[in-house]
Formats: C-alpha cells, structure tokens, sequence
C-alpha cells in the first residue's frame, strides 16, 4: 500500500470483527508505533494488548469504577459499561509513561503519543484491519488507571478498539484549507 494511499484509505470504524490481529501482525504494528517522533527518545509510551476474555474483564473494570464514583450512573448502565469492551475483539490500550524531564514537557510527551497512536492505526490499516480511538471519562478515571496496573507516572491516552471492519465509511469532507503561506509584518 503506497503512503498517501494509506493515509487518505484509513478510516476509524466503530463495527469490528474477527479477526483481530495476530502476534506476527502486533509485532509489526507496534514496531510502527515505536517509531513516534519522540524528543529525547524518552519512549513516552506503551501499549497493553486486551483480547478475549479480559475484554469481559474490562468491562467489569468500568463498572466497578463508575459504581465507585457515581453510582446511579452505574446501575443504569451496568449492561453498557461491562459491553463496552465487547465491541470489538481486541483493544490496545495506549499509555503515556510520563518522564520528569528538564527539556521535555508534558506537552510534547502527550503529542508524541499521539504521533504513536497515529502509526498504530496506519500500520492496522496496512494489515487490512480497522481501529477505533476512544477516550471519554473511563480513560481518566483514576480506578480504570489502576485497575490496568499503571504506575503513578502513567496515563491513558486512548483505547484503541481493533478488529476487521464489518461496514466502511465515506471519507470525511477536506478541510477547506488548513495552510497558508506566512507573510511576515503582513
Ligand atoms: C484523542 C482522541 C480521542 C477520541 N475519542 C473518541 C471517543 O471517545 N469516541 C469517538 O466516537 N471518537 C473519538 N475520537 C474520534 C475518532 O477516533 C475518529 O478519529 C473520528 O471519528 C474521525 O474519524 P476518522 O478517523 O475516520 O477520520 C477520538 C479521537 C482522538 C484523536
């Protein structure tokens, strides 16, 4: 697949099914998301790969923690909240391992992540397969961080839902124009 091909054919597609990436295919993919731009090379990141039955337990997680937090909400949509997970047969979940760095702020950890998460999606594409980035509330909640054994310096940047796409999608509007040529004093 050529670049601007890949690039342009990417779509984020909320029906995936099997199957899922296989170890061949993880180990390739996530070589792609090693090669972030990353200032320092510090490696501001790393995945946890969630497929079969620890998506049920997943989903347990949500529950609890929403039931910890907001408990109305819990019982309401206890089914939702454990489902989540099933929406797909695999999901990555993209995690920020902040360094304390004196040149290197947040800021640019949270954008190299973001160059990683980028790199997954276009290196699953390539293997013919779909993935979905998803944050919301879950992915800030302190008992999901822990619940997924992160560290203290460590975020969740996103859940990427994975699988192979059931339905495709139409390729978004262009942005009307998104460059201009600097003037400068103009
Ligand atoms: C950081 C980030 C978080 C996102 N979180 C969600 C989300 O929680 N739910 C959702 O439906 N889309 C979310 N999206 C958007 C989709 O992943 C997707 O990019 C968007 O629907 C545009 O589709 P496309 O990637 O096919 O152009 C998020 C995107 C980013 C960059």
């Amino acid at each position: 697949m050529q670049l601007y091909e890949a690039i342009h054919g990417r779509r984020s597609l909320p029906q995936l099914g099997l199957p899922a990436p296989d170890a061949s295919q993880l180990a390739r993919i996530f070589a792609a998301a090693g090669r972030a731009p990353d200032h320092r090379l510090l490696r501001p990141w790393r995945y946890l790969v969630v497929a079969g039955d620890a998506r049920a337990a997943l989903g347990e997680l949500f529950y609890q923690a929403i039931a910890a937090s907001d408990p109305a909400r819990a019982e309401n949509d206890a089914v939702k909240l454990r489902q989540m997970p099933l929406r797909a047969p695999m999901i990555l979940v993209a995690v920020l391992c902040q360094h304390d760095h004196p040149t290197v702020p947040d800021w640019e950890q949270w954008l190299s992540l973001g160059a990683s998460v980028q790199n997954t999606l276009l290196a699953l594409h390539g293997e013919g397969f779909a993935g979905m980035w998803r944050t919301g509330d879950l992915a800030v909640h302190e008992r999901v961080r822990q619940g997924l054994g992160l560290s203290a310096n460590e975020h969740i940047g996103g859940f990427i839902y994975v699988g192979t796409p059931l339905a495709g999608k139409a390729a978004p509007a262009e942005p009307e124009s998104l460059w201009q040529v600097w003037t400068p004093g103009a």
